[in-house]
Parts: C-alpha cells; sequence; structure tokens
C-alpha cells in the first residue's frame, strides 16, 4: 500500500472547533464481519485516564463481538492492542518501550496483529514515528473512529496490509457501542466527549476533539440499565463535566439537571470526574448538598496557587475565586473531601509561585492529589515557552508538595477512626488475598476480613485504624443495603 493511503492526523486541525450541537448515530458491525475473531485470541494494554479505560472496555465488547477472547499470555495472542495516552512524554515513552518489547512476539508469529489506538495516533509526530520505526505495528486508529477497529482488522487480516487511519475531527457521537465492563458493580459512564478549553499545557482537545455532550436521555437510560442489572456505582466521565450541555442547541439542561434527574434512579452511587473550577456554579453545589447518591468527593484540579501561572496555564480563575469556591463547598456539603491535580515547574514558575500553591493545599485541605511535573507537549502554546527552571529544581518541587499532599492523605482517613461506614466492596486486598477492600462514599480505602461473597455489596464497616492510604475495619452489618 502506498504511504498515501494512511490517513494522518493534523494537530492544527484538531484545534479548530465547528459550531453547535453534534448528532448522534447508533452503531451497528456489519453483518459480514461478525466472528471473523472466532478461535482467536487478544491482549490489550490501557493507558491514561478514565475515559481512555472506558474506551477499553468499549474495545473489548467490539471485539466479543467479532469473535475474540481475552488471554494473559502475550505469546498465545493472536492481537495485541495499545490504548495510548499522550499527557505527559513518559506515558508515551512506555508505550514506545512496550513496542519495542513485543516485537519479538511478530518474529515468532508473523501473522499476529499488533494495533495502536488512543490519544497518542492523535499526534502527528507519533504517527511518523510508528511509520518510521516500528514496523511491527499494523493499525493506527485514533480516539474518534474506534467504533471502525472490526473494520480495520478484516482488513489486515484479509489483506495482509497496514492501516494507518486517524481522523482530525470528531464526527458523530456513536451511541449503543458494545462494552465487556472489568466490574460488575461500578460503571463508567461518557457524558460528554472532547474538550474546548485550551489549558496551554494541555494536548487533550487536541486528541478528543470538540466538546460533545451526549443526549440526557441516553445516560439517563444506560444508568437506568446499569441499575436494573445489578450495578451499584457509576462514574460520569467528562474532561469538564462542568460544561455539560453548554452545546446543546435545541435546550437548556446543565450538569446540574443531569445530576438532578440521575439521583432519582435506584443506583447506590454516583461520582463524577473532571471538574473544571471555573464552571462550578451555586447550582451545581446546591445540588450535591441536596440530591440522594450523589456522593461527598469532589476532584477539583486547581494545577497552581499562583495567579501569574494560572493566567499563563489558560485557566480562567484566579486562586482567590478558586479558595472561595472551595468554601463554599464545604459550607454546603458538611465533610465533603476534596482532591485536586496539580502540575509544578510550569514555565516561568518561580519559588515565590511555588510557595503560593503550598499556601493554596494548607487553605483548600485537600485530602488527596495528583501531582506531576509540566512535561511539554509538542503542539500545545506552552511547549514554546521559555523554562529556565532546570529538573533538579522541578523535582525538589514536586517531593515538597507531595510532603504536604501526604498529610492531607491522612488527616482525610484519621477523621474517619471509630466511625461506621458504608463500604462498596470492590475485591481482595491488592496485598493480602484473605482481605477485602473497597471504598467509602468519601472514596477512601477500606480493608477488612470478610467472605468473597460480600463482593458487589455495599456493607457497613466499623473503622479500627487509618494508615497514609487507607483505613482498616472489621464488618458491623453484612446486609447494609
Ligand atoms: N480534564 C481534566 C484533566 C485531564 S488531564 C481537568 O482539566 O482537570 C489530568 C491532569 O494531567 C491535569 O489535571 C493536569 O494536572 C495534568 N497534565 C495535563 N497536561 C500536562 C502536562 N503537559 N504536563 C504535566 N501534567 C499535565
Ligand atoms: Fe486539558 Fe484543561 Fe481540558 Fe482538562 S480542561 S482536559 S487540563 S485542556
Ligand atoms: Fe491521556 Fe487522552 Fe486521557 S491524553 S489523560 S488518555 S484524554
Amino acid at each position: 500500500m502506498e504511504k498515501n493511503d494512511y490517513n494522518k492526523p493534523l494537530l492544527n486541525e484538531a484545534r479548530k472547533r465547528s459550531r453547535g450541537a453534534t448528532s448522534a448515530i447508533d452503531f451497528s458491525i456489519p453483518e459480514s464481519l461478525l466472528g471473523i475473531g472466532i478461535g482467536k485470541k487478544y491482549v490489550m494494554q490501557t493507558f491514561g485516564c478514565q475515559g481512555n479505560e472506558a474506551d477499553s472496555e468499549h474495545i473489548r465488547g467490539l471485539l466479543a463481538r467479532l469473535g475474540f477472547v481475552p488471554t494473559a499470555q502475550e505469546d498465545d495472542a493472536d492481537l495485541i492492542l495499545f490504548n495510548t495516552c499522550a499527557i505527559r512524554a513518559n506515558a508515551e515513552n512506555k508505550v514506545f518501550g512496550e513496542l519495542g518489547r513485543i516485537k519479538k512476539f511478530k518474529q515468532s508469529n508473523p501473522d499476529l496483529i499488533i494495533a495502536v489506538g488512543g490519544c497518542m495516533p492523535q499526534e502527528e509526530v507519533v504517527v511518523e514515528k510508528i511509520l518510521k520505526t516500528y514496523h511491527q505495528v499494523d493499525i493506527v486508529f485514533g480516539t474518534h473512529n474506534l467504533h471502525l477497529l472490526p473494520e480495520y482488522l478484516d482488513k489486515v487480516m484479509r489483506r495482509k496490509e497496514k492501516v494507518i487511519e486517524v481522523l482530525s475531527e470528531e464526527g458523530e457521537i456513536v451511541e449503543q457501542l458494545p462494552a465487556v465492563r472489568e466490574s460488575g458493580h461500578k460503571a463508567w459512564v461518557n457524558i460528554m466527549f472532547g474538550c474546548d478549553e485550551f489549558c496551554t499545557y494541555c494536548i487533550v482537545p487536541y486528541t478528543r476533539g470538540k466538546e460533545r455532550s451526549r443526549k440526557p436521555e441516553n445516560i439517563i437510560a444506560e444508568v437506568r440499565d446499569l441499575a436494573e442489572r445489578g450495578y451499584k456505582e457509576v462514574t460520569l466521565l467528562g474532561q469538564n463535566v462542568n460544561s455539560y450541555g453548554l452545546d446543546f442547541s435545541d435546550r437548556n439542561y446543565h450538569f446540574s439537571d443531569l445530576l438532578r434527574d440521575l439521583s432519582l434512579l435506584s443506583i447506590d452511587r454516583i461520582r463524577f470526574t473532571t471538574s473544571h473550577p471555573k464552571d462550578f456554579g451555586d447550582d451545581l453545589i446546591d445540588v450535591l448538598a441536596h440530591c440522594q447518591h450523589l456522593m461527598p468527593y469532589i476532584h477539583l484540579p486547581v494545577q497552581s496557587g499562583s495567579n501569574k501561572i494560572l493566567k499563563a496555564m489558560n485557566r480562567k480563575y484566579t486562586k482567590e475565586a478558586y479558595i472561595a469556591l472551595v468554601e463554599r463547598i464545604y459550607h454546603a456539603i458538611p465533610g465533603v473531601s476534596l482532591t485536586t491535580d496539580i502540575i509544578v515547574g510550569f514555565p516561568g514558575e518561580t519559588e515565590e509561585d511555588f510557595l503560593e500553591t503550598l499556601e493554596l493545599v494548607r487553605k483548600c485541605r485537600f485530602e488527596g492529589a495528583y501531582t506531576f511535573i509540566f512535561s511539554p507537549r509538542s503542539g500545545t502554546p506552552a511547549a514554546t515557552y521559555p523554562d529556565t527552571t532546570d529538573m533538579d529544581e522541578k523535582k525538589s518541587r514536586l517531593w515538597r508538595l507531595n510532603g504536604l499532599i501526604n498529610e492531607g492523605f491522612a488527616r482525610g482517613n484519621r477523621r474517619f477512626v471509630g466511625e461506621t461506614l458504608l463500604v462498596l466492596v470492590d475485591g481482595v486486598s491488592k496485598t493480602d488475598c484473605d482481605v477485602l477492600s473497597g471504598y467509602t462514599e468519601h472514596n477512601k480505602i477500606v480493608n477488612f476480613r470478610g467472605p468473597s461473597s460480600l463482593i458487589g455489596t455495599v456493607v457497613l464497616v466499623h473503622i479500627t485504624d487509618a494508615k497514609t492510604w487507607s483505613l482498616d475495619g472489621e464488618v458491623a452489618d453484612h446486609e447494609a443495603r
């Protein structure tokens, strides 16, 4: 096949935003493709955010329709897939490392198909690098066309030719995609796709396209169906869930309306991620404070505590506005647990700017955070900003910040010792297979002894001890719900 037949992405095109609402289509699979994977096995690795985990569940659903079954053994697989993340250089380096590592399987099995999807292929530099260096890769697809994976697989299997198909622009929203969910009691539910914020450091608006909200009736139907099938918890997903519905042209319906409608369903726990502070209105605080099933836990990325850096990041709020919002939330929802995301070492961040971040962390009483060193992403504005701080200094800032964050983590756990809490039992503990582990409403991990029959149920657990990262407890009542 000629190189020209490849459909490669362009970051400059991805920057463009069309106006208006996005229409939706219902997914269907061409009948001729059903069964093309019968007798074949696959391995998939997922990198990145919950949005990518949700996409991987859909990829598993598509593969199941074709007849593929999962295997844990790469040397026995007919298909190896990577669902990738482009957010920081180290996320990308891991994938390139893996592509190099699995080359040996292709040498022993020339029919092995290797596919790379997700956010990395949305960057033209990545596609060029794969074409130049990673000849073992057969399929490259992006975030806008994962529903076409069955067709790409068919092409490679029948014609033995590479498929490089990455679209720069999002298409319609695809409803009714099949899914094989990781858990039988917790589910991701996309409520919107894309991001229109263009924080200057971030690649996501380019890799995920413009903001598109799913219609509320489709989301409500999905959550109702999950509840009927015994699911206990849903996490609503979007890069900025607070701007849900702003793209609708036929109705005035926002995130707070969606939460209010979902809280009327018989699903025990509703969570969401991620909230952008700039759109967190009093209507939303009010719904969170008064409607049932909405969990008292909010992840509210602040990124920096310096107004100069927030402006350079294009975050559209000041530290004063953020702190005032946090105080309103604490006041309206007593006991709520807050976590955040912070980037250190953004270009131009001085020691004084960093000290302002530490001060904001103290004021906001966070109970956890994901913390990162700024990673320049080619094609984003911040990648071109002059950056004079050396890496050792950035690492030292990260280390100091993490010390403070960990204190908040421990404090957030300690406050529950002696209480009896509702815990959704997830599975056996990662560190001790005789111990069960689950999450409280405030999203704290609890480890306790109990029979595995409790997995997937909500139980009352008496909290006996707090560690930095988790709580210990004893089951108080097996029949909490
Ligand atoms: N949409 C979400 C976050 C998506 S990315 C939000 O706005 O909150 C998750 C986190 O990765 C971000 O909150 C940010 O802290 C971090 N991040 C994004 N781009 C980054 C970069 N170039 N370097 C370092 N961290 C980055
Ligand atoms: Fe990235 Fe900002 Fe969009 Fe979050 S809101 S995905 S940080 S551009
Ligand atoms: Fe990564 Fe794409 Fe998510 S870049 S964080 S997988 S939206």
